[in-house]
């Protein structure tokens, strides 16, 4: 390996050839801000906040883009430096609606960040002062809205959605003052080849781009005296919502995430792993009915709505390979409103079902046609994990020092099988578990996929070897399904996640969620799975008393009614 001395505010710092100014000072402890920046995608080099001075030219450098140079000797915060710093962001603010006070980004814009750690004041923005856009917002969606006006132009989403989902949804359009960040024939995004997935909203530095929020429906049900809310809770949320709340990531915090929600005023608290356990006995059963008859292989998973979209819209010659199995959120939702109301005397539209969910797309799910099987919507509202961390913030919870709580009765039994959904691979492993020991006895051994790209097992069952296949992110599903397009698979099973990692990286997880929180979060999972006494869908208790006591068997007629569901091409 060969390196590179360079100064660094006087430091000398000894990097990697090929290293950037900007990392090198970051592996030297010194902080550079950044805008149009980010560690998972290709360089712009747009905004030059990250300027610094060469103090050998005195020249201005983007320091996220040029590479640190031998004998090099660098400031980041001559008065040069600083300068340039703080006037291309007042160039930026001058054209920025500054209305934090009603932004869902406030508090976590990366613009607002800037603007108190340079000092910036109005006057020093007014001096810019002119045209303003004035933009109109794109908010028709059931996911995700567009406020053009907030934008900056650092092009995070477009690439994004480009590099890492293979979508180009997004893209440049216009020049100097009339660019803006846009859809293809500026469509509104509800009807674009969007899969929902939220990376941009994930990755986008300010509000131009958010969740739709639900936090309003969701207050007014808790209030109306005539509904009874049931609340679940996707896997990834207990080991993710403590980082709004300043804890460790993937710090395990389930027994204080539902203590917060009994205190928001839930009537029952229930986690979607009993439902992730359901979908595994419902789909784990559909993929060996398959074998069997050797029909709509590979089999392709369909738990996750950002990809089931994005399937519709892509590759609408295979949806007879997805599963037609519910995805736990819906499955719990039905289920809600037909069995627990039975169980519990409650009339089904006095039922308001809301779900917390790392996801955008979810959504998007909720707000199908599909999803009415319980003779009404079945899942009333989605709450992302920062909707959720919002509501519990404004009712002033103090939610690192509550106690310990647990999960209600009837539907609140988890497995570890269920909890690892919340990664990549989970869902696949969970149902393997399931699949070899049903057909069997004997367990399955850990398969060890990791979170990255495309990976691939073999698992034999009774004689033969099962190719498994797990892919997020969907320019990597891309790949595989090209090849079952063409007829070149040899997977029996693929496992498709859109988001990068699978829920821990999902488009409504706090921000920012870099590669190693998505990891730490997957260790946190994998820890819950190990330490449950219970780790197979097939033994949880709740859901077998359900299929004892209302839906009959797996894939019987109850359980195709309610729990399975059809595509469309879109
Ligand atoms: Fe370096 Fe934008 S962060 S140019």
């Amino acid at each position: 390996m060969s390196t590179i001395t360079l100064t660094i505010d006087d430091q000398v710092v000894e990097v990697e050839a090929g290293t950037t100014i900007l990392e090198a000072a970051r592996q030297a402890g010194v902080e550079i801000p950044t805008l149009c920046y980010h560690p998972d995608l290709s360089l712009h080099g747009s905004c030059r906040v990250c300027v610094v001075e060469d103090l050998s030219s005195h020249r201005l450098l983007a320091s996220c883009a040029v590479p640190a140079g031998e004998g090099m000797k660098i400031s980041t915060r001559s008065a040069k430096a600083r300068k340039a710093r703080k006037m291309n962001i007042e160039l930026l603010l001058a054209n920025h609606p500054a209305d934090c006070l009603g932004c869902d980004r406030s508090g976590s814009c990366e613009l607002q960040e800037l603007t108190y750690n340079l000092g910036i004041t109005r006057e020093s923005v007014d001096r810019f002062a002119g045209e303003r856009r004035s933009l109109p917002l794109d908010t028709q969606g059931a996911a995700l809205k567009r406020d053009p006006n907030k934008c900056i132009l650092c092009g995070r989403c477009v690439r994004v959605c480009e590099e890492i989902q293979g979508l180009g949804a997004l893209e440049f359009s216009g020049r100097g003052f009339d660019s803006i960040v846009t859809t293809a024939f500026d469509l509104p995004q509800s009807e674009i080849n969007c899969a929902k997935c939220g990376q941009c909203a994930a990755v986008c530095p300010v509000g131009a781009i958010t969740e739709v929020s639900s936090i309003a429906k969701v207050w007014a049900a808790l209030a109306d005296p005539d509904k009874h809310v049931v609340v679940q809770t996707a896997p990834s949320i207990q080991v993710s919502i403590g980082d709004e709340f300043g804890l460790e990531p993937g710090a395990v915090i389930t027994g204080k995430l539902i203590a917060a929600l009994r205190r928001l005023g839930f009537h029952k608290v229930f986690s979607t792993e009993f439902s992730a356990d359901l979908t595994i006995l419902e789909e784990g059963n559909e993929f060996i009915s398959r074998i069997k008859g050797n029909k709509n292989l590979p089999h392709i998973t369909s738990c996750c709505p950002g990809w089931v979209k994005y399937a519709e819209q892509n590759y609408p010659d295979l949806l007879n390979h997805l599963s037609t199995a519910k995805s736990p959120q819906q499955m719990f939702s039905t289920i809600v409103k037909t069995y627990y109301a039975e169980q519990a005397e409650i009339a089904p539209e006095n039922i308001f079902t809301v779900s917390i969910m790392p996801c955008t797309a979810k959504k998007f799910e909720a707000a199908r046609e599909e999803h009415r099987d319980s003779g009404f919507q079945d899942t009333d509202a989605v709450l992302t994990t920062r909707e959720l961390a919002r509501m519990i913030k404004e009712a002033g919870i103090d939610f690192v020092n509550l106690p310990e709580d647990s999960y209600d009765q009837l539907m609140g039994e988890t497995t570890g099988a269920a909890t690892i959904f919340g990664t990549t691979g989970g869902v696949t492993e969970a149902a393997l578990r399931t699949v070899k020991e049903v057909l069997t006895g004997e367990p399955l051994e850990k398969l060890n996929l990791g979170i990255m790209g495309v990976r691939e097992a073999e698992v034999e069952i009774t004689g033969r070897t099962y190719k498994v296949a797990v892919v997020s992110g969907l320019a990597n599903a891309a790949q595989v399904l090209d090849q079952v397009r063409a007829g070149e698979s040899e997977y029996d099973w693929i496992e498709v996640m859109a988001c990068p990692h699978g829920c821990v990286g999902g488009g409504g997880q706090p921000i920012p969620t870099t590669l190693e929180v998505k990891k730490k979060r997957a260790q946190g999972l994998a820890s819950i799975d190990q330490s449950n006494a219970i780790r197979k869908s097939h033994e949880n208790p709740d859901v077998l008393r359900l299929y004892e006591q209302y839906l009959g068997e797996p894939l019987g007629g109850k359980s195709h009614h309610l729990l399975h569901t059809s595509y469309r091409v879109r």
